[in-house]
This record gives structure tokens, C-alpha cells and sequence, in this order.
């Protein structure tokens, strides 16, 4: 088991990583001040319900807790405002109040929608992240928080905290293979911002790491989570340093966008992202010589199975237009020198982008 602090003054808060982690959750709820006291709603998704939810309602009810369960259909269409609507209805029903605390368990949907009723539900009330995914070591930590509208995702949300975060790596062992791979492009765009040694490691332990095996896969998580962790306790609400998070994003958001949210999942389309990243930053000269950047970063996202190529149906110039409306009307991409390395650049020419995008069709 791996402990590390997301140091944000009174809003720090513990993430805990490892294999059983969950039978601890009354105990480490306690520590918190989260009591039986407390009412606890545990919203989720209904592939997670099958799997978890018994058992997590279990260990509270145990140690005393009164909680109920609110049950999202997975998937990102959860993340609307009409079922945060539903979880206001459900936390009501079951009599919440303002010392309540709402539990997250899911992936990143459920931990962006519950996170986002939590910050509004009487306004505003005490949340705890139970992620179940890989990818979620990267939305459970930070605080940000939010649901889509049909315009654009996460069009809507806030930044608020979680009073803790309990990552119990024993339940990816259920993720399909396709999750396992969509959360890897987190783990290695963390790796890219800033360690060119997690990045070696992961490339040298890929194969373990695919089949999830102890202790590396529970090693992987936390070191994406103490990444992101020192990201956000330096600039919690993205007034500058935060946004390199959005590496593979710009183009990634356009990407899940123009399919609908359908053929490529978020972490696929942040994959690709990374590739286009890339090109770009070498396309406007920024990549630092000697550089194999590209060729190490298309062959460690292949050994984790994402896609790195832009399917030859997508236009580039509506892809330029997405990303325009995605940032607000601006062209700003995260560009990474090397490994370990980013700039942000602004005000991108559009016609090198379309250019990149281009190539992107073409990379093998
Ligand atoms: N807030 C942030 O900082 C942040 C950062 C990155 C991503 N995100 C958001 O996270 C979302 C993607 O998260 P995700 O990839 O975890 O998606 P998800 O929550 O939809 O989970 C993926 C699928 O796996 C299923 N699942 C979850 N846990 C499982 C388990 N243990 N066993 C079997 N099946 C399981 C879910 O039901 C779902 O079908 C996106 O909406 C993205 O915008 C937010
Ligand atoms: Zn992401």
C-alpha cells in the first residue's frame, strides 16, 4: 500500500493506492472525520454496481454507516445535467443534508459526475473518489469536475476537491482490455510532462504492466498520481502550469468529438492527441536535437495497444474548427521539447495544423 498527500493547504487531502485498499474505507472515512454520523450516498455506474457496489455498501453498513446507492448508466452519457438532476433527486430522497458525503464510485465518468453534485448539492458538500478504472488515476486526483453539454464536454463543472481518494488497484483485474489500454495513454502522457526515467520504466515493463501484475501496475498508479498531484498543489485552479495536463487534449477533445464519443474512447483519442503533439512540435521546430521523441513515443503507445494514427475519414479542416470552439476560439497546444519537456504555444498557425493532421494519417 502507497500513501502520498495532494498538499493544497485545507483542501489536502490523501490518495492511497493498492491491492485490498477497500476494507479500509470505514477506517480511513474515520480518519477524515467522515463518520457514522454522516449520511453516504454512493453514486455509480451499473457495470460497477454489479461488480462493487455490494461490497462497498457492506464495509459501511459494518462500521455503522447509513448509506444508500444512486446507479448512472456507464458510459459518458452519464456525465449530462440531467443526471446530476437525478443524483440531487436520490441524495433528497435519501435525506442528505449539508454534513452528508457523497462516494464516487467509477471511473472518470462517475467521479466527474458525482464530483459535480457534490459541489453543488446544498451547496456544496464532502466527496471521497473510489476509482475503479486506470484512466481514473488521472481524473480522481486535481478536483476538477463536470458534465458535458451537447455543445462540448465538460462545458460544465467546478473545481472541487475530494476529502480523499482510496484507489483499490485489485478492481481493475475486471476492466476489459480496451480500458486497460485508454488508461495507459494517461499514465504515459504523465510520464511525457515530465520524467524521461517513469517513461524508460514504463517502455521496459510494458508487458506486466498490460496484464496488470502487482506491484507494477499499483507502482504505475501512483507515480501518475504523485505527477499529477505536485501539478495541481502548484496551480490548483489552471491559472498557468496546470493546463500541461492538457497534453494530447486539444487535438484528442476534437477527436472524441467528431466521433461522437463512439469509435474512440477518451484515452484513444488523447493517444492519437500525443502523436499529433508531437508532429507539431516538430513541424514548428521545437522538438530538441538529438531527438527520436516520435519514434519512442509511437512505439511505447503500439507496446500498450492505443492507437496512433488519425483514420483517413476525419477532415482535418473541421477537425482545426473543433478544436478552435474547444479552446474558446484560441489554437493552444502542449508541445513536448522532449521526453520530460513541454511548452505551451499559443496561436498556432491554422494551415500547420491542418498540415499535422495531414501526417497524422500517414504515421505507422
Ligand atoms: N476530472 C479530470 O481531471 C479528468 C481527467 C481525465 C479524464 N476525465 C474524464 O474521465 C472520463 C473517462 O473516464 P474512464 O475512462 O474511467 O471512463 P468510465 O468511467 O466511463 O469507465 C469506462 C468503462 O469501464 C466500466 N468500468 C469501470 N470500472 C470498471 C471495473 N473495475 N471493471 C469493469 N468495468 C469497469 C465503466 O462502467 C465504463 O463502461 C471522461 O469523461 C473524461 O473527460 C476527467
Ligand atoms: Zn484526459
Amino acid at each position: 500500500m502507497k500513501r502520498l498527500l495532494v498538499d493544497l493547504d485545507e483542501r489536502s487531502y490523501p490518495i492511497i493506492v493498492g491491492q485490498g485498499v477497500l476494507q479500509q474505507l470505514p477506517t480511513e472515512l474515520m480518519d477524515r472525520g467522515i463518520t457514522p454520523k454522516q449520511k453516504v450516498l454512493i453514486v455509480t455506474d451499473d457495470h460497477v454496481a454489479e461488480l462493487y457496489l455490494r461490497k462497498v455498501q457492506g464495509l459501511l453498513e459494518q462500521s455503522g454507516y447509513v448509506c444508500s446507492a444512486h446507479i448512472a448508466p456507464s458510459g459518458e452519457k452519464a456525465k449530462a445535467l440531467s443526471h446530476l438532476e437525478e443524483i440531487v433527486t436520490s441524495a433528497l430522497a435519501a435525506g442528505l443534508d449539508r454534513n452528508s458525503v457523497i462516494l464516487a464510485l467509477g471511473g472518470g465518468v462517475i467521479g466527474d459526475l458525482a464530483g459535480f453534485a457534490a459541489s453543488t448539492y446544498m451547496r456544496g458538500i464532502s466527496f471521497v473518489q473510489l476509482p475503479t478504472t486506470l484512466l481514473a488515476h488521472d481524473s480522481s486526483v486535481g478536483g476538477k469536475v463536470a458534465v458535458n453539454h451537447p455543445m462540448g464536454k465538460n462545458l460544465i463543472g467546478a473545481f472541487h476537491q475530494p476529502s480523499l481518494v482510496l484507489y483499490d488497484t485489485s478492481t481493475l483485474a475486471s476492466l476489459p482490455q480496451r480500458e486497460v489500454s485508454a488508461g495507459f495513454a494517461e499514465v504515459i502522457k504523465h510520464a511525457i510532462l515530465t520524467s524521461p526515467t517513469f517513461f524508460s520504466w514504463l517502455n521496459e515493463h510494458a508487458e506486466a504492466l498490460m496484464e496488470l501484475k502487482s506491484p507494477y501496475i499499483d507502482e504505475a498508479i501512483y507515480q501518475g498520481c504523485q505527477i499529477k498531484s505536485q501539478i495541481v498543489a502548484a496551480d490548483e485552479q489552471e491559472h498557468g502550469l496546470r493546463a500541461v495536463l492538457n497534453l494530447g487534449h486539444t487535438f484528442g477533445h476534437a477527436i472524441e468529438a467528431l466521433s461522437q464519443y463512439g469509435s474512440f474512447n477518451h484515452g484513444e483519442a488523447v493517444s492519437i492527441g500525443l502523436v499529433a503533439a508531437v508532429l507539431l512540435a516538430k513541424q514548428l521546430g521545437l522538438a530538441t536535437e538529438p531527438d527520436n521523441s516520435l519514434a519512442s513515443i509511437v512505439s511505447i503507445l503500439k507496446r500498450f495497444k492505443l492507437p496512433v494514427r488519425l483514420p483517413g475519414s476525419f477532415d482535418p479542416e473541421e477537425m482545426v474548427e473543433t478544436m478552435k470552439h474547444d479552446k474558446k476560439g484560441k489554437l493552444v497546444f502542449v508541445l513536448p521539447k522532449t521526453i520530460g519537456q513541454v511548452e505551451i504555444v499559443k496561436d498556432v498557425n491554422e494551415a500547420i495544423v491542418v498540415q499535422v493532421l495531414e501526417k497524422l494519417k500517414e504515421v505507422e
